[in-house]
C-alpha cells in the first residue's frame, strides 16, 4: 500500500509468479492480468509450456534451484510471490523421494531465503489436500490430523513447516493453500497448453478422448463410497485462482499468515467425471478396471468454510459440467 492511501484499499499488485507457466500457475497469471496487476513468471518450463505465456508479462526462464537467479529477479521488487512450482505426481514421488526433496524441498527453501534477503514479505504457497493422508472424518477441515501418506504430500507438509518459522523468524507472511483436486480450464478458452504426461484423473480421461491414450484405467471399482470408485472434491481451477488474488490482498491488508483449504465441498467419483465426460465429449473413452492404486484413500472432501469467512471466496465453476466442457474446450482441438 502506498503513504497516505486509505487503509483497507488495495492497490495494483507486482506479482512474481514461480510456476507461472503451469497448470494452475497460468491461471493464477491470467487473473491477476485480468485485474490489472503487474505479473513476472518465472518458470524453468520443465512442466510449464510457453504456450501458457501470456504477451503481458514479464517472463524469466529459471530454475528455483538457482539461487542467485531468484534473488537477481525478486531485487526488481515484489509486493507478493506466489510459488507454484512443485513437481506433483503422489505415485511417483514414492519411487523417487529425492527429485521431491531437490525440487520441491530446497527449491522451497531458496524462494524463501531469496525473499528475506530481497525484502519480499508475502508468500503465497500453492499447498494440497495430501498433507492430511487417509481422512479421520470427512469434511476435511483445517484442524483435521495432517499426516501425509506420500512423500509428495510431506514435502507440501514440511513447506508449511518452514513457512511458520520464517514467519515467526523474519516477518514472512503466508497463506498456505490447501488445495484438493484442481480440474477444468480457463471458461473464456484463452489457457491453450496443455499438461505434460498429467497422471490425474481428468487430464487422462481427456488424453483418452482425443486418442492420444488407449483407455483410462480406473484404479479400484471396490471401494466404500457411492459406486464403489475413488471420491474427490474437484475443484474448478479458475476458482482456484481466484483464491490466490484473495489470500494476497488479504495477506497485503491484514499482515497474518493463514491456512486454507479450497474445494467444493462435493464429492465426485471417478465414474461419475467419466460418464459426463463421455456425455460432453461425445467419444466414448474405453475404460477398464484395474486394482486400486497405493496410497489411494477411498473418498477425500473438503470444508472450504474457512475460505469462504477468511477470503470471501466461494466455487463459482466447480460442478462437473464446467469441468469437463471447459477441459474438453482445449483438448478438442489436439485431437487425433
Ligand atoms: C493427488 C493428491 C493431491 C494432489 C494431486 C496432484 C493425494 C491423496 N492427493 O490427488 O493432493 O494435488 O494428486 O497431482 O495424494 N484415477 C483413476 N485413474 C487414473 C487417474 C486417477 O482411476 O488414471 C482416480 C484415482 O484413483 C482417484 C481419482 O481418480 O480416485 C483422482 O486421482 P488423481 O487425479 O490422480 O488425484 P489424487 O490422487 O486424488
Amino acid at each position: 500500500m502506498k503513504d497516505g492511501e486509505m487503509p483497507g484499499t488495495i492497490d495494483k499488485m507486482r506479482v512474481l509468479v514461480i510456476g507461472g507457466a503451469g497448470y494452475i500457475g497460468s491461471h493464477v497469471t491470467r487473473a491477476l492480468l485480468d485485474r490489472g496487476d503487474s505479473v513476472t513468471v518465472y518458470d524453468n518450463l520443465s512442466t510449464g509450456c510457453r504456450q501458457n505465456l501470456f504477451k503481458d508479462v514479464s517472463f524469466i526462464k529459471d530454475d528455483i534451484l538457482n539461487y542467485s537467479g531468484l534473488t537477481r529477479v525478486m531485487k526488481k521488487g515484489f509486493d507478493a510471490l506466489v510459488h507454484l512450482a512443485a513437481f506433483k505426481a503422489a505415485g511417483e514421488s514414492m519411487q523417487k523421494p529425492e527429485k521431491y526433496s531437490v525440487n520441491n524441498i530446497s527449491g522451497t527453501i531458496n524462494i524463501l531465503n531469496a525473499a528475506c534477503e530481497t525484502g519480499i514479505k508475502n508468500f503465497v504457497f500453492s499447498s494440497s489436500a495430501a498433507v492430511y493422508g487417509e481422512p479421520e472424518y470427512l469434511p476435511i477441515d483445517e484442524k483435521h490430523p495432517t499426516k501425509p501418506e506420500n512423500y509428495y504430500g510431506y514435502t507440501k507438509l514440511t513447506i508449511e513447516g518452514f513457512l511458520n518459522w520464517y514467519d515467526k523468524l523474519k516477518n514472512i507472511r503466508f497463506a498456505a493453500l490447501r488445495y484438493f483436486n484442481a480440474a477444468g480450464y480457463d471458461p473464456e478458452g484463452r489457457i491453450k497448453g496443455l499438461e505434460k504426461n498429467s497422471a490425474n484423473l481428468l487430464p487422462v480421461i481427456m488424453d483418452v478422448a482425443i486418442g492420444k491414450r488407449k483407455e483410462l484405467l480406473v484404479f479400484g471399482d471396490d471401494y466404500e463410497t457411492k459406486d464403489g470408485t475413488g471420491v474427490r472434491d474437484y475443484v474448478h481451477v479458475t476458482d482456484l485462482a481466484r483464491a490466490h488474488l484473495s489470500a494476497m490482498d488479504l495477506l497485503a491488508k491484514k499482515g497474518e499468515s493463514f491456512i486454507v483449504n479450497l474445494g467444493s465441498d462435493t464429492g465426485v467419483s471417478v465414474n461419475e467425471m467419466l460418464t459426463a465426460a463421455r456425455k460432453i465429449t461425445g467419444k466414448p473413452v474405453p475404460s477398464r478396471v484395474v486394482d486400486r492404486r497405493p496410497g489411494d484413500p477411498a473418498k477425500l472432501c473438503a470444508t472450504s468454510k474457512k475460505a469462504l469467512a477468511l477470503l470471501k471466496w466461494k466455487p463459482e465453476y466447480s460442478d462437473v459440467q464446467t469441468m469437463v466442457r471447459t477441459a474438453w474446450n482445449v483438448y478438442k482441438a489436439h485431437s487425433k
